[in-house]
């Protein structure tokens, strides 16, 4: 049995990886949080305070693990001072404590995001296409890229998951369509329920799409360091909003905020080609994932 160490399974997608290896007769998941998670029992589970090295290196050392992936990340706006620590400067250390320990882990998979190319120059954006951000988040996964490049053209086992739009059960509040799942459940038919900018245009994909994505990540033996994880389909939060109203069976007077758009890139969608080229491929359309979601 191989052992994957997956640090911060705490959080909205590291459970949903954790998950997909639930039964798995090949990889045992061995979660490492600050604190433990009672939605995680059925796996070995460790806390680790603020993910401190010595506590990591002696993990590492221990354990041994065959694969790490790395879910620790910080992304709400009122963060920001956190993001580079722990977006940028934290997967440096793991893999630096790795080679401390001579640990020699198969692969390392780190998470990005979309919002590295913060403007597209195209579209669908490519990996290769040139980074934009425009958010201290962007900066620090951009930075994260950087450093997953050159350590995998040094020939290190690290890729770097470049993560679009997660929806699934349990979306936090603060992205639009966690939001829109969260008032359709608080409100009766005939309240208002506020918005922001409803043309915007991003690349959804179901949670279970992107964790049997990083399934496929772990395993494979590709030389490319950076793979977008998305659906490649390019949709409005007009449509999600409609979906999920029509689903809820409930009606409600829609109204934009003024004060909620703020979206600096209107429209970004992603080519899945290089992952696809690995044999996955998206099992949920948008519909089965807003209603997963909506109704879990
Ligand atoms: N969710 C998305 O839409 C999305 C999209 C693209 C990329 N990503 C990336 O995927 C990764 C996971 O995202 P997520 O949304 O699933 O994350 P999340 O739910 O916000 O959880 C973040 C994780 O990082 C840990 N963490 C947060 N702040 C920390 C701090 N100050 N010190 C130490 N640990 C800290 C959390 O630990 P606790 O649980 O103990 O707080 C948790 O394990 C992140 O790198 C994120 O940038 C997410």
């Amino acid at each position: 049995m191989k052992k994957l160490l997956i640090l911060g399974a705490n959080s909205y997608l590291g459970y949903w990886i954790a998950d997909a290896f639930s039964g798995s007769s090949t990889v045992k998941p061995i979660i490492v949080g600050r604190k433990k998670s009672e939605k995680l029992a059925r796996f070995e589970q460790y806390e680790c305070l603020d993910f401190q090295s010595s506590r990591l290196k002696e993990f590492f050392s221990q354990a041994r693990p065959d694969f790490i992936i790395n879910c620790v990340g910080v992304s709400e706006a009122s963060q920001e001072k956190q993001m580079m620590r722990w977006n940028a400067e934290f997967p440096q250390e793991v893999v630096a404590l790795t080679k401390k320990v001579g640990v020699q882990p198969e692969r390392i998979i780190f998470l990005g995001s979309a919002a590295e190319y913060g403007v597209p120059t195209r579209l669908p954006v490519r990996e290769d296409d040139t980074l934009h951000p425009l958010t201290a988040y962007g900066n620090s996964k951009s930075a994260l890229a950087s450093f997953v490049k050159q350590t995998a053209a040094a020939g290190a086992p690290v890729t770097l998951a470049r993560v679009f739009n997660p929806v699934g059960p349990g979306l936090s509040s603060r992205f639009p369509v966690g939001n829109f799942i969260e008032q359709i459940k608080k409100l009766k038919s005939g309240d208002t329920l506020h918005c922001g900018d409803l043309s915007v245009v991003r690349d959804f994909i179901d949670v279970r799409d992107v964790a049997a994505a990083i399934q496929t990540l772990l395993f494979s033996s590709s030389q490319e360091a950076v793979f977008n994880v998305c659906s490649g389909e390019s949709v409005s939060l007009q449509l999600c909003l409609d979906e999920l109203i029509k689903m809820s069976g409930k009606s409600f007077k829609v109204e934009e905020d003024a004060a909620l758009k703020k979206t600096l890139v209107r429209t970004i969608y992603g080519s899945a080609d290089r992952l696809k080229a690995l044999g996955w491929k998206p099992r949920y359309s948008l519909s089965q994932t807003l209603r997963y979601a909506l109704t879990y």
